[in-house]
């Protein structure tokens, strides 16, 4: 097979096929090698926080159960029924002390044991005794900072490993506020006519900000400028911004924010309460971690994608977000705001206000990056004559900005090695 990435470091050019995006013998591969493979972002301890809370979840083309059983453990399991199949918890979230197969009633303790009690001669007597009624467990559930991960190969490097320096980015998220973080209401799931992978570039693409979301920055200057007296605002990819490879296949953007950030940089058109509480945040911040790093976490976007498919992108409010692909050209994604816990009730609305209005699938810029994406896709109908990305943007330098495209090679690169040999090549 030829390969799917093509690069020429020396000359500075990266090329990545488009049959990477419509071919599916790829998307077949990406099952085995990625999906089955890699950590992949179940849930927040947040979300199950209290004992028998429980969320459902579709990941990596397995139905699960995340949820914290009447002991406090925490447990992934697979949502079929040992009986015959069915999807055992039907809702979203809730919480149980067991759950019921509404097939033919079999019942689960929340620790996955089968708890159902048969007349002797319905089934043996030694019936469940190798734990074949119970629940079955995913292979690998591993947490960090709260960010819960599953993975389906038993015999995976640790998450610890894994997540290699991207880490140091999720503690500067979990270290917004002293009580932790938590996931902020239900999820906004959608979907979209694209591959995965385009949304994967996407959610950490600066390069096309300005061009793509410009009725939101018409906006936001308008709003700066109402409220008098702010800075102008600070072009993409300036700044002292910078695309950075976090390691296994992990990579950020980070540079400084155009816009206010609830954590804790205040802009005029919030008024001038909104500052003495801004103030008083920053404040709590700098004393807590220190100035620099404080001034770090409160002043400076991240947009981080931790390989294959979890995006944190830490902006104008925190949005956590995973998608999948059905097809090749048809991906589900479930995005959640994350915020502080305890967060006073005006902070939080200008958050949400926030997450809303720029990143909600009805906001100003969700809908710009379905309407790209799904516009790249359907110009992939044209893949056996017009055969080529380009992600070479910025190759040569040795520090590439955030309107560069550094990071979306470090995925694809890593997506090159896990798809196997052949899959990488020189220039043609
Ligand atoms: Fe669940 Fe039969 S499939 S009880
Ligand atoms: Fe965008």
């Amino acid at each position: 097979m030829s390969p799917l990435i093509r690069q020429d470091v020396e000359r500075g050019y990266f090329r990545v096929s488009r049959q990477a995006f419509v071919d599916p013998d790829v998307l077949t591969r990406e099952r085995d090698a990625i999906f089955s493979r890699c950590w992949l972002y179940v849930g927040h301890e947040s979300e199950i926080a209290q004992p028998n809370d429980y969320v459902t979840r579709s990941v990596g083309g397995r139905e699960l159960i995340f949820n914290r059983d009447r002991s406090g453990a925490v447990n992934g399991f697979f949502n079929t029924c040992p009986h015959r199949g069915a999807i055992v918890a039907r809702e979203n979230k809730g919480n149980a002390l067991g759950f019921k197969c509404f097939y033919h009633g079999w019942a689960f303790n929340n620790n996955g044991a089968f708890s159902t009690r048969f007349a002797p001669e319905i089934y043996p007597a030694d019936f469940n005794a190798d734990g074949c009624a119970n629940l079955v467990k995913v292979p690998r559930l591993e947490a960090y900072r709260g960010f819960w991960f599953v993975n389906y190969d038993a015999e995976a490097m640790s998450l610890d490993d894994y997540l290699a320096d991207a880490k140091a980015i999720l503690d500067l998220v979990s270290d917004h506020a002293p009580g932790g973080m938590e996931i902020i209401g239900g999820s906004q799931d959608y979907c979209l006519d694209a591959n995965w992978k385009l949304l994967v570039e996407n959610s950490f693409d600066g390069y096309h900000a300005a061009e793509t979301h410009s009725t939101y920055f018409q906006y936001l200057a308008k709003v700066l400028s109402t409220g008098g007296g702010d800075a102008p605002m600070a072009p993409v990819g300036g700044g002292g911004s910078r695309a950075v490879n976090l390691g296994n296949g992990h990579a950020m953007v980070e540079g400084p924010a155009p816009w206010g950030r609830p954590i804790a940089k205040w802009i005029s058109a919030w008024g001038p309460e909104a500052k003495i509480e801004l103030d008083a945040l920053r404040a709590e911040l700098d004393a807590r971690v220190g100035p620099e790093r404080a001034a770090r976490i409160a002043t400076r976007n991240r947009n981080m994608v931790i390989f294959p498919n979890l995006v944190i992108n830490d902006i104008m409010a925190i949005t956590v977000r995973t998608f999948y692909p059905e097809r090749c050209d048809h991906m589900t994604v479930n995005s959640w705001a994350m915020g502080p816990i305890g967060e006073a009730a005006p902070v939080r609305k200008r958050r949400l206000d926030n997450f809303l209005e720029f990143l909600g699938p009805g906001g100003l810029a969700t809908p710009d990056d379905v309407e790209a994406l799904q516009n790249c896709q359907r110009g992939y109908r044209n893949a056996v004559h017009a055969g080529w990305n380009d992600i070479s943007r910025g190759m040569l330098k040795a520090q590439p900005a955030t309107d560069d495209e550094e990071q979306m090679r470090c995925f694809w690169r890593e997506w090159g090695r896990r798809m196997g040999d052949g899959t990488v090549g020189g220039l043609a």
